[in-house]
């Protein structure tokens, strides 16, 4: 029998902790009827770390992310915090995390489910179909970059700097990671960068290009301005496979593909770092949607994201991915059956409560694993 999975939960605040007590279950679903076995752990981040200890992430929480075989992460952040120094805002715990755990490679999919089509403010026709994995660049760029600050001139102006920069391996690694899945996939990628305007695309260009001549030939690779894939994401997004780019182009055009979905509350993502001596990538894994603190405590918040979000988690970390199956399709099933909470309600379903789409879940998978 393999070793239990070290498995340490950050719920977060606003509708974090709700949608992570809704995949706990699932995951004790999983403990007690499937092959594999979970230590939990779980920890303070973002507000609720400030609140209880000044700091949106302690090194303990830290330590305890590192020594993990996966982190499963809700949400950070809230309008209470917006004065607090930004050092110490919810964002930064989540930013601390994805840095020390070196979690380079932010896997962002946005699919569409047939019966959610409506949701989107896109026509069916467009997005039918959708299933596009944007690969973001997530520990370097301009959101790492020195030097940064806001300083004060002679004159008494104020002048504001940050600094985007890239190695050739921080883009080798992370292109590398996106062809690998497109292999796996529709075999297309589209490097995407401002290498009209910016160094580090030029950069970028180069190295992606000289990656897929020497192991990536047969997937197709395509480079594309940054400007253009969003204008190409809202015009034709079935045209994209996998997306490779940086920082902060992924933070805007994975929330642009997103919403061509129409159901943020649907979409998972995992942020994986390098594999070690035996393979295994530190990773965590975290719903797309955000702390949305506007219905946070009221039983609405959809739970599927961060349930989708433990499935990437067995698929990626642990290999598992008929186990991913099962709960990507127990999803599946549930909306089948109408059954929907309120971001994602239809004409002819029927509404139900964060804690009540959980248990339609485990009834699914219950049917499911038969
Ligand atoms: C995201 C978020 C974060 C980011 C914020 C919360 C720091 O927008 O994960 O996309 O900008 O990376
Ligand atoms: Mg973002």
């Amino acid at each position: 029998m393999a070793a239990n999975k070290k498995l340490l939960m950050l719920p977060g605040d606003g509708i974090g902790p709700e949608v992570m007590g809704q995949a706990e279950r699932v995951i004790e679903w999983f403990d007690g009827n499937r092959a594999l076995s979970f230590d939990i752990d779980e920890g303070l981040v973002g507000g609720a770390a400030y609140d209880a200890h000044g700091t949106s992430l302690t090194d303990e929480t830290m330590q305890a992310a590192l020594d993990a075989d996966a982190v499963l992460f809700g949400a950070v952040g809230g309008p209470q915090y917006d004065d607090v120094e930004r050092d110490k805002r919810p964002e930064a715990g989540l930013l601390r995390l994805r840095k020390e755990m070196d979690l380079f490679a932010n896997l962002r999919p946005a699919m569409t489910y047939d019966g959610l089509l409506d949701a989107s403010a896109l026509k069916d026709e467009v997005v039918r179909g959708l299933d596009i994995m944007i690969v973001r660049e997530a520990t370097a760029g301009v959101y790492f970059g020195e030097p940064r600050g806001i300083e004060e001139l002679p004159d008494g102006s104020r002048r504001g700097v940050d600094t985007q920069v890239y190695t050739d391996e921080e883009i080798r690694r992370v292109a590398a990671v996106a062809f690998e899945l497109a292999r796996e996939r529709g075999g297309k990628v589209h490097s995407v960068e401002k290498a009209n305007v910016m160094e580090t695309g030029v950069l970028w260009r180069q190295v992606v290009g000289e990656l897929h001549q020497a192991e990536f030939q047969d997937v197709e690779l395509h480079h594309m301005y940054a400007d253009n894939c969003a204008m190409q994401l809202v015009r034709d997004p079935n045209q994209f496979d996998v997306i490779v780019t940086d920082n902060l182009f992924g933070d805007i055009l994975s929330d642009c593909a997103a919403m061509l979905t129409g159901s943020l509350g649907m979409l998972p993502s995992a942020s994986l770092g390098a594999p070690d001596e035996t393979g295994h990538r530190k990773a965590m894994y975290e719903p797309v949607h955000g702390s949305a603190p506007d219905i946070a405590g009221q039983g609405l918040a959809n739970p599927l994201a961060t349930v989708l979000s433990f499935a990437m988690m067995l698929r990626y970390s642990f290999g598992l991915g008929e186990d991913a199956d099962l709960v990507e399709k127990s999803v599946a099933q549930v909306l089948e059956g109408g059954i929907r909470t309120a971001d994602i309600m239809g004409p002819d379903a029927r509404q139900v409560s964060t804690e009540a789409m959980g248990d339609a879940l485990l009834e699914a998978l219950a049917k499911q694993a038969g």
